[in-house]
């Protein structure tokens, strides 16, 4: 290696650990002032999340990005819309539907009621997903969903339960692939461009700001759907959150997961058995 590119690679890293110290800062920043800890976030999507909010604000370092979310609560809420990774949609692992319909609807039918945990509900699409797959199966009217999320303004969104036309449209064939047993446009009305929900799909769902990180058990369930949430943790955090899930689930109840997730950093992996393999969804067996 020549003098020049030795002296490069220096400077490169030393701009990388000066932005590691800057981020180490605002995250802490952020808990103090806030209350949100994301200092056990997987960095790799952070650091995505934190590119695409100061282009956005149009600031140069992290150092001044942290300025801004702390002086400005708007600010940290636009930087919980980027960092939060609130995408979503209906339907989106149509497998994992249909084996709730096969696997878990069964079992809820023999319960006088039963409970239904999302934990990280974004704008709500999946949790209407849900609440139609449960309608169709005869079970909604006995079955409370509570969809929690640590983010304010997605719940917002998700409470009024209407979104584009055209994109929920687009959900008509996940639904299909799900076991979906009409057209999901049985369970919208549509006024103009947008899709709105129906009401009694709105009246089995209870929405509440929860966080995986800071918050604790709040009841017990028979189903926890949590998708594409640990995969923007550490593992300690994964291990957390699945401690927390775990101790939420009844005996016998179920763990649905994303498709990229695994029970692999869950402490109490023993006393859950796969349902179907290939299919993120387990079954708690043991307390
Ligand atoms: C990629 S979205 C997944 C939404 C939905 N579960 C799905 O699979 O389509 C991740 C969601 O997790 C939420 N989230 C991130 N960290 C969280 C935490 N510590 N506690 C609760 N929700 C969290 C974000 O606000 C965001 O809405």
């Amino acid at each position: 290696m020549r003098r020049s590119e030795g002296a490069a690679l220096r400077i490169e890293r030393a701009r990388t650990d000066l932005e590691e110290i800057e981020i180490q800062l605002l995250l802490e920043g952020i808990r103090l002032c806030y209350g949100y800890d994301f200092r056990e976030y997987a960095l790799t999507p952070l650091r995505r999340g934190l590119t695409a909010g100061m282009a956005r604000e149009g600031v140069q370092t992290v150092s001044a990005y942290q300025d801004r979310i702390l002086h400005d609560a708007a600010c940290m809420q636009r930087f919980l819309g980027t960092v939060g990774f609130n995408v979503t949609g209906m339907f989106r692992d149509p497998e994992l539907m249909r084996c709730v319909r096969e696997e878990v609807v069964p079992l809820l039918r023999t319960y006088p009621s039963s409970r239904v945990w999302v934990a990280g509900c974004a704008t709500g699409e999946e949790v209407y997903a849900l609440a139609v797959l449960l309608e169709e199966a005869g079970v909604l009217n006995k079955t409370s969903i509570y969809a929690t999320d640590m983010n304010e303004d997605t719940l917002t969104a998700a409470r009024v339960g209407s979104y584009p036309l055209d994109r929920v449209r687009r959900y008509e064939e996940a639904y299909a692939a799900s076991g979906g047993q009409a057209n999901l446009a049985d369970h919208y009305s549509i006024a103009g461009r947008a899709a709105r929900f129906n009401r009694k799909l709105q009246g089995s769902i209870t929405w509440a700001r929860h966080s995986l990180v800071t918050d604790g058990s709040f009841n017990d369930f028979h189903l926890i759907v949590c998708a594409n949430v640990l995969i923007y943790f550490r593992a300690s955090l994964q291990e957390r959150a699945h401690r927390l899930m775990y101790d939420s689930l009844i005996r016998g109840g179920f763990l649905a997961l994303g498709k990229r997730e695994s029970l692999l950093y869950c402490p109490d992996r023993d006393h859950y058995e796969q349902v179907r393999d290939g299919v993120n969804l387990f079954r708690k067996t043991r307390w």
